[in-house]
């Protein structure tokens, strides 16, 4: 886990789309799993911008989002179909065709999870994956006690999430219950991940998925077992973490590490 810690949630959003830019630009046809929320959407920006001023081309890219709501069509404005048309799709040339986001009104659930995994695997797997947090420690949907090894399934959410979602709907009776979502498994087969939080709202959520055990009770914690995961923190989100001293002495440090490091 490379742990970087800044001030700036937007100086952090431009790193870490800078990641995914280098993939894309030393492999055109990268595969890239993308999250929603309000969480990337400073990442989403700079991909936008660096699209229309430098040129950085989605025209061979992939997309794998993680998940959506259960129950709304991708015409609904909280909907995450809608979230990634307007934030992201529709500002880069990204062929529809090469989109994927799990169908939130599918009649057979079963056999579009089993379809999206296929997908996944039929395009040799995600090449770098954007996760945001949830303040109970979610990756994508999977919410606590969710299996390490899940793939892509219908879960219920919990009631923080539901909580923590309601200011996006007009009345909390409006949050769906229900998700479709990329289990942890499927997640962790990504080659590269970049988690990125913001906010005190995340610093406990942070602190157990950094420090604490690895457990189905944090779900980003998981990202413990990955070789290459690297979690762009802003200060606020950062504030419970006991090694933060350490993760900024790394990054100092950094220039002068032998390479490979
Ligand atoms: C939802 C999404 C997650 C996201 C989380 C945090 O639960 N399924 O992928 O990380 O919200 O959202 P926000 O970035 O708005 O805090």
């Amino acid at each position: 886990m490379e742990v970087i810690i800044g001030k700036s949630h937007d100086e952090l959003s431009k790193a870490a789309a800078q990641v995914i830019a280098d993939v894309v630009n030393s492999k055109p046809d990268a595969v890239l799993g993308l999250a929603t929320g309000s969480t990337p959407l400073a990442l989403y920006k700079e991909l936008i911008r660096m699209h229309t001023e430098e040129g950085l081309d989605f025209s061979h890219c992939t997309t794998f989002n993680l998940d959506e709501y259960v129950g709304l069509t991708p015409d609904h404005d909280q909907s995450y179909h809608y979230f990634m048309n307007e934030n992201l799709f529709k500002h880069i040339n990204i062929p529809p065709e090469n989109i994927h986001i799990p169908s939130g009104t599918t009649q057979n659930y079963l056999a579009f999870c089993e379809w999206y995994e296929m997908r996944i695997e039929e395009c040799d797997g995600i090449d770098i994956q954007v996760l945001g947090i949830g303040s109970d420690g979610h990756i994508a949907f999977n919410e606590p006690g969710s299996s390490l090894g899940s793939r892509t399934r219908i879960k219920t959410l919990a009631k923080q999430t539901i909580e923590d979602n309601a200011r996006f709907f007009d009345k909390p009776e409006d949050v769906p219950i229900y998700a479709i979502t990329m289990g942890v498994g499927t997640i962790l087969e990504a080659d590269t991940l970049i988690l990125l939080a913001n906010g005190e709202s995340k610093a406990q959520a942070i602190s157990d998925a950094i420090e604490g055990p690895v457990s189905s009770w944090c779900t980003a914690s998981a990202l413990q077992l990955h070789p290459d995961s690297l979690l762009y923190i802003d200060e606020a989100a950062a504030a419970k973490l006991k090694m933060l001293d350490y993760y900024q002495w790394i990054q100092d440090k950094k220039p002068g590490a032998p390479a490979g490091s």
